[in-house]
């Protein structure tokens, strides 16, 4: 089933059960500060939770754009190193404002996954908040799914809020079991147990002294990863290996001329980078550019985390041209893509040539320390401090180089260089004041 399809099915089942379909809101969050980009389905349906504000209906089913690279929710560090992590992904979701609650979420949610998109019911598995028995006893006595299947677990896994503060609730997820090739048989293992669909239960307003305040009425917010299930139903390995990032994988091969299954170094690369053209694209489409604060520092962030990946395939700079092919496959789903093409072939181009002079740079100096220190581990605080201030190298990637180096970077040392360094500055101010 190819990923538009998808799409169709998912809308078509809900609006059938009398939900409204409403767009995907832009990534960048409209007058919410407590959020850097949409991270979820629900965002734009916040106040509706907490009761500040009204819609027409009571039941509504979207595809969200969501970036998770910052914040309270952050993939960034995961993406290439596992077959599921996105900073860019989609969440089809479907919402209750008042109207159904926990029985007709984990049925419906059942429903698709086995009557629409014929998952094998024996793979599927659930979860529940350790004191949900509700939950528990729907899954149990409702679906029939046998309590070897059922898991409750701690808030960490099965407690869902936004932010720091705002609507959140107890959840459950329904997890798809991809076997023993996977490793060990244990819903703690994402990478067997793999997460499809997260039906949370909003009952509660976070407040800022971390109290949670009930909400006057319950709501559904469930999200599910258009990705994870385009693996899933097109027999992909990976999301990486589906018609959502083939066409730039394919790319990647025709300019790098390498091939993507080569091995584990190139593969990652590989799907670093496709991730890497979906989120900068849809960010910059958004209305965000390259800056070094906030939401403008992430993408920056991401757009330098795709040039080192990309200088292990190629010297070329193919960071644009991989974009060029992203928007020609996926401006029929995000228009904004098209209507931006220039935008963010042209940012991208003069961010990844600006940084790489200080990429290559930076790079040597780490491969020197790593070839003079053998044996040490570490790479300390003073030496990462000059990495970034003198040689504008970002200290996220001197820890990635460490890591791939099976070294550290002293954290707590560079803290301390750089509360130095602020104390100087101030120092210098105050002086000519
Ligand atoms: N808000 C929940 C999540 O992001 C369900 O949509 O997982």
């Amino acid at each position: 089933m190819k990923s538009i399809d998808l799409r169709k099915k998912f809308f078509d089942f809900f609006i059938k059960r009398k939900h409204s379909q409403v767009p995907s809101s832009s990534l960048i969050p409209a007058q919410d500060p407590t959020l850097l980009f949409a991270n979820a389905g629900m965002n734009q349906f916040k106040d509706v939770f907490l009761g500040k504000e009204k819609r027409s209906y009571s039941r509504a089913v979207s595809i969200q754009k969501c970036v998770r690279a910052g914040g309270k929710h952050n993939d960034l560090d995961n993406v290439g190193f596992t077959s599921r992590h996105l900073t860019f992904f989609e969440m089809t979701g479907n919402f209750s404002f008042g109207d159904y609650f926990k029985k007709d979420a984990i049925e419906f949610a059942w429903e698709f996954l086995t009557n629409e998109l014929k998952l094998d019911k024996e793979k599927l598995h659930a979860t529940v908040f350790e004191s949900d028995d509700e939950a528990y006893d729907i899954w149990k006595d409702i679906v029939k799914l046998p309590e070897s299947r059922i898991h409750r677990m701690g808030a960490a896994d099965n407690f869902w809020q936004m932010g720091d503060t705002g609507p959140c609730g107890p959840c459950s997820e329904i997890l798809l079991d991809r076997g023993e090739k996977y490793g060990e048989a244990s819903p703690e293992n994402g990478e067997r147990f793999l997460e499809i669909w997260n039906l949370v239960f909003m009952q509660f307003d976070r407040q800022k002294d971390g109290n949670d305040m009930p909400l006057d009425k319950t709501g559904v917010d469930t999200g599910m990863g258009l990705e994870r299930v385009c693996s899933i139903v097109q027999n992909a390995e990976s999301v990486y290996e589906t018609d959502l990032f083939m066409p730039i994988i394919k790319k990647i091969e025709e300019v790098s001329g390498l091939s993507y299954d080569q091995n584990e170094k190139t593969k990652a690369a590989f799907r670093v980078l496709a991730d890497h053209t979906r989120s900068t694209s849809l960010i910059i489409a958004d209305g965000c550019s390259p800056s070094n604060e906030g939401r403008g520092y992430v993408l920056r962030k991401i757009i330098r985390r795709a040039a080192l990946f990309a200088q292990k395939l190629t010297d070329k700079n193919i960071f644009p041209e991989l974009a060029k092919v992203f928007i020609g496959y996926m401006s029929t789903i995000y228009p904004e893509l098209k209507t931006n093409e220039k935008l963010i072939l042209s940012l991208l181009n003069s961010e990844i040539e600006k940084f790489a002079a200080n990429l290559v740079r930076g790079q040597a100096i780490l491969d020197r320390f790593f070839e003079e220190n053998k044996s040490d581990k570490i790479i300390s605080g003073q030496q990462a401090f000059k990495l970034y201030d003198t040689y504008g190298f970002p200290t996220e990637l001197t820890q990635l180089i460490a890591q791939e180096h099976g070294c550290s970077v002293d954290m707590a040392g560079l803290e301390k260089e750089m509360e130095k360094q602020k104390k100087q500055s101030k120092k210098k101010v105050d002086a000519k004041e």
